[in-house]
């Protein structure tokens, strides 16, 4: 059974590049993000780990901890660690998870045989401050992935956890939302000071209300 959305983040020991650590225990009271990705001294995954250490101020920002993994050793993520710098112009800045005995691989189910018997693919899982699973995502091994759209995900994420309106489409930080449905006009009026549009009785906007 693969993780699904509302699951717990399975709890578990590894190896990183930043030392030993336990997951529930090093994510504390941050979100999280977990990303694999197929192999070590690989040309996507090099510039996706250097995109990665590029963004560590704006998952700061968010009190967000990422970590990456592959089914690759230890000595071989901090060879590679030297070429990330080298190429990308950024140091590795967040744990890299030596999976070589595939562990936290098959606890995540990272490995889809029917791509691949024995790399991980291009997983993401966004973990929020009650340990829960809150995005999951597939990538092919041949597809780079896009991280600003994990961090509009966290940002509309972080901002349906405090109030009570969901994110149309494309949406980004600062523009307007959606009303949940089940919140009615009498109460919207009373949550959303800045007022609401109805557009349809089931479709109504308001100013993102923590700004
Ligand atoms: C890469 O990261 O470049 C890659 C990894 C596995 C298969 C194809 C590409």
């Amino acid at each position: 059974m693969s993780i699904q959305l509302g699951d717990t983040a399975p709890d578990f020991t590894a190896r990183s590049t930043d030392g030993p650590l336990q997951f529930h225990t090093w994510l504390g009271n941050s979100w999280g993000v977990l990303f694999s990705h197929p192999k070590d001294f690989t040309p996507v995954c090099t510039t996706e780990l250097g995109q990665v250490a590029k963004l560590k101020p704006e998952f700061d920002k968010r009190n967000v901890k990422v970590a990456g993994l592959s089914v690759d050793a230890l000595e071989d993520h901090e060879k590679w660690s030297n070429d990330i710098l080298e190429t990308q112009g950024v140091a590795l800045n967040f744990p890299l998870i030596a999976d070589d005995d595939r562990t936290v691989s098959n606890l995540y189910g990272m490995i889809h045989p029917n791509a691949d018997n024995t790399l991980t693919v291009r997983s993401v899982f966004i973990i929020g401050l009650d340990k829960k699973i809150k995005l999951t995502l597939t990538y092919p091994a041949s597809t780079g992935r896009n991280f600003d759209e994990l961090l509009r995900v966290i940002d509309s994420l972080q901002l349906t956890a405090n109030y009570k309106v969901a994110t149309p489409a494309n949406w980004k930080d600062g523009e307007d939302c959606i009303i949940v449905p089940a919140v009615s006009n009498d109460e919207a009026q009373a949550l959303f000071p800045k007022g609401f549009t109805e557009i349809k009785p089931y479709l109504r906007t308001t100013p993102q209300p923590d700004r």
